[in-house]
């Protein structure tokens, strides 16, 4: 039998749990959710949705993945091949699909921005108003569609050269660069004038904006963030060697991934409120303070264009862990060439993707009960499929399969210590699926 592929090293395994995790979730989603739903008080629910559910969720996905050596699919089918599981990972690669479309919009208008600062447009005088520049370049047409597809394009060719050479060295090259750049941003923000009106914003909880749909939006935002409930972290723990130390890279991709959006909060509120900004902007809101607060530093049109380079290749590692759920459960089950799957699947995604890129113009006015395309998208893969799969995925390892199997998993086979094991064993029982019911329940208003 031909050998599985694997990651390479453990930093390997680490930086593309990360690249996955890291994307325009946390510096795109995570503040414009922010704003919306009123600052801090979000920020806690949010906190607490990733330790209480989000944490032992994405341990639970690794353990199934490399104990499955599958995709989402086949690992649920070899852990349990005579129930009905493997449909949880129908799910996930359904929800991967849904995501990739609308990400490619997203990461398609970061392309254009790259573009633009290659212009260095922010720089010039000509724009007053950013939220109106904004609203003109992504209600065009044809330009955000061109670079969605440019995106798509080149998730597709990482993807085709697979594992190692693909994902893993994307992944290493890009993370500390960004960090770099965010701090730097957040020291900008910082230090522009009123800028404490943000971060009060951003730290200072009026528990008065906690509502029900906030509640639902912070806990499918931190599934999002986390890449968890639909099998991206299957598929990559099935490539994870048997001696990695699954719980401790769980700990620090969770941590690395709430510290990013933490960074890209301070990067962007203490700016929105210096400038005047209104924080309930919505989908545009990095896109319509970043360019103002590169337009105010000196060396603005160099940092910008970096700025979204990398930005771009964040989301890049994201999708393709995207296209990855997808490609390998194709692969698995209609036994075609891997590079034939992921053309497939990435003309599908993208086809999906014109759609939801065009909900920003020539569709903006074509709603279902008030949404969009692309919130629908949005809506119905993060608040829903999300926390669905991950709710099937702790209650199968809490209930359905055996304890034994999990200890010698997650502490390969007792050679290593996980002495949180009983907390992680209760969590994925009891704690995380009665957390997600009650979230999911009162989100929707069934109680
Ligand atoms: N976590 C990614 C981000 O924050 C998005 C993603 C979701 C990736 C689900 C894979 C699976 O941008």
């Amino acid at each position: 039998m031909e050998k599985r592929a694997s990651f390479g090293t453990k930093f390997g395994v680490f930086a593309a749990a990360v690249g996955s995790a890291v994307g325009l979730g946390n510096v795109w989603r995570f503040p414009y959710l922010t704003g919306n739903n009123g600052g801090a008080a979000f920020i806690l629910v949010y906190i607490l949705c990733i330790l209480i559910i989000g944490i032992p969720i994405l341990l639970s996905e690794f353990i199934i993945g490399r104990r499955g050596q599958g995709s989402v699919f086949r690992s649920f089918k070899k852990l349990s091949p005579k129930q009905p599981w493997y449909l949880v990972g129908l799910i996930g690669v359904f929800a991967a699909f849904i995501i990739l479309s609308f990400y490619g919009t997203i990461a398609g208008w970061t392309i254009e921005y790259v573009y633009l600062s290659l212009k260095s447009f922010f720089i010039t005088t000509e724009i007053t108003n950013y939220s109106e520049y904004f609203s003109n370049i992504t209600g065009d047409n044809t330009i955000p569609v061109v670079c969605q597809l440019i995106f798509m394009l080149i998730t597709g060719i990482i993807i085709i050269f697979g594992v190692q050479k693909g994902i893993e060295k994307s992944s290493i090259v890009m993370l500390p660069l960004l960090f770099i750049i965010i701090i730097v941003l957040c020291i900008r923000s910082l230090t522009l004038p009123n800028s404490i009106e943000g971060v009060k914003f951003l730290f200072y909880p009026d528990f008065s904006k906690i509502n029900s749909s906030v509640i639902l939006s912070a806990l499918g935002q931190s599934f999002f963030s986390l890449s968890i409930g639909m099998g991206a972290l299957i598929t990559y723990g099935s490539y994870v060697k048997k001696d990695n130390n699954l719980p401790k890279t769980a700990i620090l991709t969770a941590f690395t991934d709430l510290l990013i959006a933490i960074l890209a909060g301070v990067a962007i509120f203490p700016a929105i409120f210096s400038f005047g900004i209104s924080p309930e902007e919505g989908t545009g809101l990095i896109f319509v303070v970043l360019p103002e607060i590169f337009a105010s530093m000196p060396g603005g049109a160099f940092f910008s264009l970096l700025f979204f380079i990398l930005l771009a290749i964040a989301a890049l590692t994201s999708s393709i862990s995207l296209l990855e759920v997808i490609v390998l459960f194709v692969t698995e089950e209609f036994k075609i060439k891997r590079w034939l799957a992921t053309v497939l699947a990435t003309i599908a995604a993208s086809i999906l993707g014109v759609f939801t890129t065009l909900s920003f113009g020539p569709l903006k006015d074509s709603t279902i009960g008030g949404k969009t395309l692309f919130e629908w998208a949005d809506f119905i893969s993060t608040n829903i499929l999300l926390p669905l799969g991950g709710f099937l995925i702790v209650i199968f390892l809490g209930w359905f399969y055996k304890k034994k199997y999990i200890k010698e998993e997650v502490t390969n086979e007792g050679t290593i210590k996980f002495s949180l094991f009983n907390l992680f064993y209760f969590s994925i029982k009891y704690i995380a699926p009665i957390a997600i019911i009650f979230v999911f329940l009162r989100g929707l208003s069934i109680i």
